[in-house]
């Protein structure tokens, strides 16, 4: 198996209104793996996110990214956000800047490329996600899709070790989560090493190399995609057949 990227131990978290969301989680991500966490609102998906990501502090566990541990205070938060991209739920784009400018914010503060480099690589992964002719729009004037695919070309133009996408579909019009899902495809395809948050189960089977299913903050199964046609899956199985009455 290759080397594993990131590694999350026993992690926790209760919230300081005294929520415990995470209790106790563990899993790897190995090099050019796709991992889908999937499981009910309020199992801790999110919170796990946003713990690898440092947007908020486990209260217990150790993530470590390329094998060392990047939840200490000594960790520098800006430095492990540049390895870790993440894609969210809203987008989360600039709406004064342009689609170009987007992208080449990150590569010229944090990396402190030159406009011109910037602008290079950011046409390079605007391509990869099919946007070429939209760099000199405003996020304003783009469809959702579009939009999320300006998101996903940000995380990618940093060359980030991992992307986080968290439900990078669910704010969308159904009509345009096909073009989002065709882009996330593709990067798992390429050897993109990703986890993703997502509610789309048939995506998660097709493209994900392994699930993890979350049940009130604990692993409650994990195993490669074929798990989820498993009968023996039984807790699992009941919540994949509550998300079939929902749509
Ligand atoms: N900032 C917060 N303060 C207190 N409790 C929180 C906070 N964020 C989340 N929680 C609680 O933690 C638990 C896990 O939330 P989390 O957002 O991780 O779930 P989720 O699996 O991502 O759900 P969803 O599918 O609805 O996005 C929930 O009970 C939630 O109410
Ligand atoms: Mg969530």
């Amino acid at each position: 198996m290759s080397e594993v990227v990131l590694s999350i131990r026993d992690l926790e978290k209760t919230y300081p209104g005294g929520v415990q969301a995470v209790r106790g989680v563990s899993f790897d991500v190995h090099q050019g793996e796709s991992v889908a966490i999937i499981g009910s609102s309020g199992s801790g998906k999110s919170t796990v996110l946003r713990c690898i990501n440092r947007l908020i502090e486990p209260t217990g566990g150790v993530i470590e990214l390329g094998g060392t541990q990047i939840n200490t205070p000594r960790a520098n938060v800006n430095e492990i956000r540049s390895r870790i991209g993440m894609v969210f739920q809203s987008f989360e784009l600039f709406a004064h800047l342009k689609v170009l400018e987007n992208v080449t914010l990150g590569l010229r503060h944090v990396r402190g490329m030159s406009k011109s480099e910037a602008d290079k690589v950011a046409m390079e992964v605007l391509e990869r996600v099919d946007l070429l002719e939209r760099v000199d729009a405003y996020p304003g004037n783009l469809s959702g899709g579009q939009k999320q695919r300006v998101a996903i070309a940000r995380a990618l133009a940093m060359k980030p070790e991992v992307i986080l996408f968290d439900e990078p579909t669910s704010a969308l019009d159904p009509e345009l989560i096909g073009s989002v899902l065709k882009t996330i495809r593709g990067l798992a395809d390429e050897g993109l090493t990703m986890i993703i948050v997502t509610h789309e189960i048939n995506f998660a089977r097709d493209v994900a190399d392994r699930i993890v299913y979350l049940d009130k903050g604990l692993v409650a199964e994990e195993g490669p995609s074929s798990i989820i046609n498993n009968p023996k899956t039984e807790r699992m199985q009941r919540f994949l057949a509550s998300m079939n009455e929902e749509h």
